[in-house]
Order: C-alpha cells, then sequence, then structure tokens
C-alpha cells in the first residue's frame, strides 16, 4: 500500500488551490464541501469557481495572478491543477520542502496525497483508491458500491450517532451492544429512517433501549414485486430487502433466478402451489404475514411482477394495517412493461397509441367482466393479463363491439426469461396461430397497432 488512507479535517482551516479552470473547480467544490477557506491563484479563473469560493459558508478568496513562492505561507494543504508543467514541479518542491500536503493533478509522482474515488453518504464517507494506477477502475467500483448503499444511509448514521451514549448505558458488554446495533440496522428502525420517517424511527429506537423485550418482538412485512422474471430487472431496493427477510413467502409467478437472490438461510413459503398443489387461499397468506410478524420475523410478500397490479397486494397490506404491523411496498416492473419492452412493442406511440389500459382477461363462467364498448378505439393499446385460456372470447368480444379484425394482437409467453416465446396475429388469425403452438403460461395478450412496431424493434432471444 503506497498511500495511506486517512480523513483529513480541513474544516476552517485554509487550502490553496492553483489553477482556474474546470479540474480546479471539482478539486474546490468538494474542499468547500468540507468547509475549507480555500483560496484559489491564476492569471485567469473560471466565474463559477470565484463564485463558488467567495459566497461558501467560509468564505474564501480569488488571487488572478500568477503563483508566487509567498502564497504557500498559511497553507494547510495545496491543489494544484494547471498545465504548466516546470510550474507544476516548482510547487511541488516548494510545498513539499514546507511539509505542506500537496496533489498535482494527473501528476502522481509530484503528489503527496492522491484525491480518491467518493462515495458520500455524510456522515458515512467511503473513499476508494487505485494509487493513481486507475482512477477509472476507482470510479467504477464506487458506482458499483452506489447502487448497495441506499440513499438515506448518511441519516441512518446520523440517528445511530445520537442515540451511542444511551445505548452504551443501557447495555454493559459489547457483545449486548453489538447484538443490538445489528437488529437496529437491519431491522424496522432502520427501514423507517431509509422511508423517511425518522421521528417514528426515534420513538422505536427509544422504546428498544427502555424495553429491549419489544425489539425481538418488532417484526415487519416487505411487500416486494419481483418483476416479471429477468433477475436484473429488480430494483435496488427489492434485493436489498430480499437480502435482509428471515422468512419468503413467495408466488408461482416469481422467477427461480429471482427467487435464487434471497437471503440463503431465510425460510421460504411457496403460497403459489401448495403441497397438494392447491393455492394457499388469499385468507391464509394474509394470517401468515400477520403471524410472522408478531413473532418478530421480517417477512418478505414477494410477488410477480408489480404488487398493487393484479397482485392482490392492496387485500394483504389491509391486513397488516388492521393488525397495526408495519410494512413497505417496492414496486416491481410489471408483466405489461417488461413483456412489452422485451418484444419491441412500445405500449404508446405517437403514431400508433395514444393511450394503454391494463386489463384481466380473467374467464369465469365463459365471460370476462369489462366493459368492451370502453376498450375499442383506434390509436390505443389494450392490454390483457391473465387471458390465455379467454383468448378465443376476447377476440370474438372486441371483434363484436367494432374492433377492426386486422388489429394486431401480440402473445408474449414467459416475457424476459429465457423461454421467452412472442406470437403474433391479428384479432382474426391469432387463435388459430396459437392453435399450432405450445404455449405455456404466464401469457400476456397485446392488443393494438403498435404490435406492428415488433418486427422492426424486437431485439431479446433468439
Ligand atoms: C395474477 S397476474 C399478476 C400480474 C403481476 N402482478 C404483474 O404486475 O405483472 C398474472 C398474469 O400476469 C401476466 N404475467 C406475469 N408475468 C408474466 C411474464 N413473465 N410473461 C407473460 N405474462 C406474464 C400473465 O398474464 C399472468 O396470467
Amino acid at each position: 500500500m503506497q498511500f495511506l488512507p486517512i480523513f483529513f479535517d480541513v474544516n476552517n482551516s485554509t487550502c490553496l488551490v492553483i489553477g482556474g479552470g474546470e479540474v480546479a473547480l471539482r478539486k474546490s467544490r468538494l474542499l468547500v464541501k468540507t468547509g475549507a477557506r480555500v483560496v484559489v491563484v491564476a492569471p485567469h479563473i473560471n466565474q463559477e469557481l470565484a463564485d463558488l469560493v467567495c459566497t461558501a459558508d467560509v468564505a474564501g478568496e480569488v488571487k488572478e495572478r500568477a503563483y508566487q513562492s509567498a502564497d504557500l505561507a498559511g497553507a494547510t494543504l495545496v491543489v494544484v491543477a494547471t498545465d504548466d508543467a516546470s510550474l507544476n514541479k516548482q510547487v511541488s518542491v516548494e510545498a513539499k520542502a514546507q511539509n505542506i500536503p500537496i496533489n498535482v493533478a494527473d501528476q502522481p509522482e509530484l503528489c503527496s496525497f492522491i484525491f480518491p474515488s467518493i462515495l458520500d453518504r455524510s456522515p458515512i464517507v467511503v473513499a476508494i483508491s487505485s494509487g493513481g494506477a486507475s482512477p477509472v477502475l476507482a470510479r467504477q467500483l464506487r458506482a458499483r458500491l452506489e447502487t448497495l448503499i441506499p440513499a438515506g444511509y448518511g441519516k441512518l448514521a446520523q440517528l445511530l450517532g445520537k442515540f451511542r451514549a444511551p445505548v452504551k448505558k443501557r447495555f454493559k458488554t459489547i457483545g449486548q451492544r453489538r447484538a443490538f446495533w445489528e437488529k437496529v440496522t437491519s431491522g424496522a428502525v432502520a427501514e423507517l429512517v431509509l422511508t423517511d420517517r425518522s421521528t417514528e424511527a426515534e420513538t422505536m429506537l427509544q422504546q428498544w433501549i427502555d424495553n429491549p423485550e419489544t425489539a425481538e418482538q418488532s417484526g415487519e412485512v416487505y411487500l416486494v414485486g419481483g418483476g416479471p422474471g429477468d433477475p436484473d430487472l429488480l430494483t435496488f431496493k427489492a434485493l436489498r430487502l430480499m437480502q435482509q427477510a428471515d422468512v419468503v413467502l413467495y408466488d408461482r409467478l416469481v422467477s427461480p433466478e429471482v427467487l435464487a437472490l434471497v437471503r440463503k438461510d431465510a425460510e421460504q413459503i411457496n403460497v403459489g402451489k401448495a403441497r397438494d398443489k392447491h393455492t394457499v387461499p388469499q385468507g391464509d397468506i394474509n394470517e401468515m404475514l400477520i403471524s410472522l410478524a408478531k413473532q418478530g420475523k421480517k417477512v418478505l410478500r414477494l410477488k410477480g411482477g408489480d404488487p398493487f397490479i393484479f397482485g392482490r397486494g392492496g387485500e394483504e397490506l389491509e391486513g397488516l394495517a388492521d393488525a397495526a404491523i408495519p410494512f413497505q411496498v417496492v414496486p416491481g416492473i410489471t408483466a405489461a412493461s417488461g413483456c412489452a419492452a422485451y418484444a419491441g412493442i412500445p405500449l404508446t406511440h405517437r403514431e400508433y397509441a395514444q393511450s394503454v389500459q391494463f386489463v384481466t382477461g380473467h374467464l369465469k363462467n365463459n365471460s370476462i367482466d369489462l366493459n368492451w364498448d370502453e376498450l375499442v378505439h383506434d390509436n390505443h393499446t389494450v392490454v390483457f393479463y391473465m387471458g390465455l385460456i379467454g383468448l378465443p372470447h376476447i377476440c370474438q368480444k372486441l371483434i363484436e363491439h367494432g374492433q377492426t379484425p386486422s388489429t394486431p394482437v401480440a402473445l408474449v409467453q414467459k416475457g424476459t426469461t429465457a423461454e421467452q416465446k412472442v406470437i403474433i396475429g391479428t384479432l382474426k388469425t391469432i387463435v388459430e396461430l396459437v392453435a399450432g403452438e405450445v404455449v405455456r403460461p404466464p401469457t400476456l395478450i397485446i392488443v393494438g397497432g403498435v404490435v406492428n412496431l415488433s418486427s422492426k424493434l424486437a431485439w431479446y432471444g433468439e
């Protein structure tokens, strides 16, 4: 390790920046953020840089002239950002002779310190350095960490900092304190902070300190949309909650690839199909969620697509709300968006569709409860969920209510997965086309002029 990673307090200290261009501006922004008093010296100084420095909380100064050795007097650190090689070298030699830390942009050999790539969730700050070998690699690593660390982590750290002393007083051993903090950072208190409910989080944390057994009983439910199948379509938040749940209740529609991302030691309960091959009744699922949360568990309710689109998510949450169980909802990519995108069918298009409707095609007693007149329009897309069995009925009804028989129809099987299959026909031909194919659920039906675009825009799969 060539450089010692340290965090340097420059609050109210004078930091000298030599150079007045873009790079100097970038470095100065960082210095200003940490409360440094920035002094810029250069024959020409970018107006934005001058404004930044002069209007900062700790106001700095700009000196629009050439560098003089005397400028180093009183500097806590120096940053050089010029393309004058001999000036860069001169400042480096002079600063090093006076033991003033120096950074010269893009010339690691002249530096006594370097700027890392920074992930800022103040007061949590992660600094990554490649020792000057590859700043691009360090930036890429930082970008990956950005996706893993929720934006609200700073607020969480602030709250925990506030309670450090009371927790130390309440729990005598390091082991007890560690166990308590682990419960806080991966449970209901942290989730309240991350969902912008810091006041409730503070009240709960105080309760847990006063009465540690309440922490053991504080379960919660995460209602998470697992998307249509491709695990890359999960949100960061869905993945985070999937990794911290103790138990997961999942549906038949959740793809094996998505399920594989749930915490390895979490208990998995398939409520899509029970052992006797029947779906667990909705009332039983609602009760299971409540009872598991009451045992203090973090319960993940993982659904295919989006939980609020033909997902019965609302019914499950009503039960939780009645039982005063804390919950949060994470939207997922619904089948219509996923299948349309992966089949190259834009659901709206300035020329072919100004509106789109998502409806159920579920056949009950040989009929589908829909207002068919409302679905029949020019320049309109209709997406049928759960419509495979009712396909002949759907086509017949749309034609009966005035839709042109040549209207294009797409059937998307297992959209966004390796088994995706797209069959395209018209209201008149699709039933016959499908009869000649093996089509497996889940399948989505898209009706409207936009379907024709698939021949030009399809990009996924073979
Ligand atoms: C009970 S609904 C659930 C919808 C889900 N909540 C959503 O937002 O996508 C089930 C229907 O969604 C559609 N569906 C879900 N995933 C699909 C996929 N990967 N490919 C095609 N259709 C899908 C099918 O029409 C299926 O019958």
